[in-house]
């Protein structure tokens, strides 16, 4: 029986020589989980590790029961004592429930949490979209200044600069408060009514349960039906406007690049005010490479304190591809300083105790321990991208000195073998 990995999942391996499957090279994703932790300690935003799955009810009453993740892509499971379970749709609603039962605002409000973990869809595979996929994200909670939003999407922007992604559009908009989200659901659904047979298939099925979600519909018909729709920011309350108006003059001030897009709804409940999405060009309009925006109802929700947060959460996928499409600078496969071989079994193991001064003394060494030819050896230490290769016979059993060969200068330096740690030291 031969088995292979679920649909829409995906192996992270060493190195994936294939360019089409390069993202899936785990040196890669050493290489931007480094930049996450280094930029989120230089916000002050620090680790927070949730379990991977969670209460079907949290998801329900945060990200809304009548939404596409929770309503049709819920990985949903009984436990053995009945319950109903998830795997994890997605963070912000899992961070909620941690900083409420861990009562984080005790000991202080305001929290800067972030998280780097899988999250799981039931979404139709294709490019860039998967069932499990790898999210960073970060949930600022505790102030509802308009500041704490732009913070927000300055870490994620210079995140993505400090990689040296490009082509980035940032769309924001502000669905307001409850209030001016239920009086403009009635407006547009009463708007809607008249077209309701003209509109799309699904545009059809959110007329009466999420009528706002037919707004980011990309079907060209929905699109012109829309044209003269009722506009959200005609809803908006005085100090939503306010807000949303202090957010734009600070990403002005920043130099961070937006669109304003009165379409942009997002696809989760618990948004209020602010809403953002990140697009980068190579990955098309469909797949944003992040997405975020303003929460305050939802840890009063989950039973903690009346507190408002903002965060965002972007596809570590979608952001490896992207780099790689657009050429950006990525680092070459790791490699290893020194490749050993031994002749025979006495320098085998002089070779076994070298490389162990050696790894002590944080020189990365590899040896072979089968029988290979000499020639088979040396294509190891090529595909190892060894720096340097050594052999040792019974010459350099005698003399006690090695011959240590720079495999890309080619030349050859003879260093006793009692000096190597130091020429390696020095060679660094
Ligand atoms: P989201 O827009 O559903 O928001 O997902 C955030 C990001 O995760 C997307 O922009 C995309 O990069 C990635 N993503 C989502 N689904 C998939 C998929 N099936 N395959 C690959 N990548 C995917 C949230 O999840 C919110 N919790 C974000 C948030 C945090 N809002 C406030 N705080």
């Amino acid at each position: 029986m031969e088995f292979s990995h679920p649909k829409g999942t995906y192996d992270l391996i060493p190195f994936a020589s294939d360019p089409k499957d390069r993202w899936r090279s785990s040196y890669l994703w050493h290489h931007v989980e480094k930049f996450i932790k280094d930029c989120c300690a230089l916000y002050g935003v620090k680790e927070i590790r949730t379990p991977i799955f969670e209460k079907k009810e949290l998801f329900c009453r945060s990200v809304g029961q009548d939404t596409d993740i929770v309503s049709k892509e819920m990985y949903e499971f009984q436990d053995r004592a009945g319950r109903d379970m998830v795997l994890r749709p997605e963070g912000t609603a899992a961070v909620s429930r941690a900083y409420v039962e861990e009562k984080l605002y005790i000991s202080n409000p305001i929290q800067k949490l972030y998280y780097i973990g899988p999250m799981f869809r039931y979404e139709r595979p294709q490019s860039g979209r998967y069932r499990q996929h790898i999210q960073f994200g970060a949930e600022f909670i505790g102030s509802n200044a308009a500041e704490v939003d732009v913070e927000a999407i300055d870490l994620l922007y210079t995140l993505y600069s400090n990689l040296g992604l490009k082509g980035l559009k940032v769309q924001i908009n502000s669905v307001g408060d409850a209030k001016a989200r239920s009086e403009f659901r009635q407006a547009l659904k009463d708007y809607l009514a008249p077209f309701a047979q003209n509109l799309s298939a699904d545009s059809q099925t959110r007329l009466e349960k999420n009528p706002l979600r037919i707004l980011d519909s990309k079907d060209l018909n929905d699109q012109k039906i829309l044209e003269n729709a009722p506009a959200l920011e005609n809803y908006l309350s005085a100090e939503c406007k306010e807000h949303f108006a202090r957010v734009l003059f600070l990403l002005k001030q920043l130099n961070i690049p937006y669109i304003i897009n009165p379409k942009l709804v997002r696809g989760l409940d618990y948004y209020h005010r602010t809403v953002f999405e990140i697009t980068a060009g190579e990955l098309g309009a469909q797949n944003s490479v992040a997405g975020g925006g303003r929460y305050d109802g939802l840890i009063k929700t989950l039973g903690g304190p009346d507190l408002p947060a903002v965060g965002f959460a972007t596809g570590l996928e979608r952001v490896i591809q992207t780099l790689i499409a657009q050429n950006a600078p990525i680092p070459n496969k790791p490699t290893t300083d020194l490749f050993l071989i031994g002749m025979g079994d006495i320098a085998k193991e002089t070779c076994f105790l070298l490389m162990k001064e050696l790894r002590t003394a944080n020189i990365s060494v590899e040896m072979d321990f089968s029988s290979k030819k000499i020639k088979d050896l040396f294509r190891m230490a090529d595909q190892l991208g060894a720096k340097y290769t050594a052999v040792i016979g019974d010459n350099e059993l005698l003399n006690k000195k090695i011959a240590i060969k720079d495999m890309a200068s080619r030349t050859e330096t003879t260093v006793p073998l009692d000096q190597v740690v130091h020429f390696f030291h020095k060679a660094q």
